[in-house]
């Protein structure tokens, strides 16, 4: 379980987030949405223990992040940022590598090298896995970034705007292995996602975020209300049930 208690960021005078409390349940998927400037990529990265609160604490998996070694959280979780530099003059199969180091510390066996093809097929990226980086298109680079997220074989995987630069093939590919780690493994991702439909179809908690502070946080279903969504972007969205799921559509 994620535990997030009233915490608190700033930057300078201007509050990002105002007191954000919520628990997100182990081996289940939740997707973060709101609008632009939500604060979600904030949270992620607090809970990345990248930033440190202003106030406030977040366990995972029962560790403090703030009291935690860096070795070990990175044992414990995962995370894809939003915007990643990465050196381009680097290979393939050496930036998923780099997903073994929390465990090898530079010294990778048989068995890493094993992760690192998993990870490489899981993401179809085994015809690429000797080409450079920017010998690769935008979504092939973002599958390689997950490829060394999955490969560090976290309990928690945290994902910001994974789908973006996906095609809808890849996209559903990801949302598919992230469901089946947290129901068959136990694992627990937790995703930042702007198509809600694919938050809907996969997520099984939503977090809605606005404004620096929670909107509302629950079972998807009970999220995916057409007031609920058409208030967290002030936008008429309605729900319709589609095969037993609900989609979303504005007009
Ligand atoms: N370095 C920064 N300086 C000032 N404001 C920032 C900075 N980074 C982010 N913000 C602001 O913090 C708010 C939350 O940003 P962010 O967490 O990235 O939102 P989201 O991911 O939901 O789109 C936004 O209003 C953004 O403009
Ligand atoms: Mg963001």
């Amino acid at each position: 379980m994620i535990e997030i208690d009233r915490i608190g960021f700033a930057i300078g005078k201007s509050e990002i987030l105002n007191g954000v409390s919520a628990q997100l349940p182990r081996a289940k998927m939740t997707a973060i949405i709101g609008p632009n400037g939500a604060g979600k990529s904030t949270l992620l990265s607090l809970i990345a223990r990248l930033i440190p609160p202003a106030s406030g604490t977040i366990r995972v998996g029962g560790y403090d992040v703030q009291q935690t070694a860096s070795d070990t959280l990175a044992r414990i979780l995962a995370v894809l940022r939003q915007e990643n530099v990465i050196a381009s003059r680097l290979r393939v199969r050496e930036l998923v590598g780099f997903g073994r180091f929390p465990h090898t510390r530079g010294q990778p066996d048989a068995q890493d090298g094993e992760k690192i093809q998993w990870a490489l097929d899981l993401m179809a990226l085994s015809p690429f896995a000797d080409r450079f980086l920017d010998q690769l298109s935008g979504g092939q680079r973002q599958r390689a970034l997950i490829a060394m997220i999955l490969c560090q074989d976290t309990d928690y995987i945290l994902l910001d705007e994974p789908l973006n630069n996906l095609d809808l093939f890849h996209s559903r590919k990801l949302m598919q292995v992230l469901q089946d780690m947290a129901h068959r493994l136990g694992k627990t991702p937790v995703l930042v996602i702007h198509d809600i439909n694919y938050a809907a179809k996969y997520a099984d908690n939503i977090l809605a975020m606005k404004q620096g502070g929670v909107f509302a946080n629950g079972p998807t279903q009970a999220i995916f209300e057409n007031h609920l969504l058409s208030d967290l972007f002030d936008t008429p969205i309605r729900i319709h049930q589609i095969d037993g799921q609900p989609v979303a559509m504005h007009h």
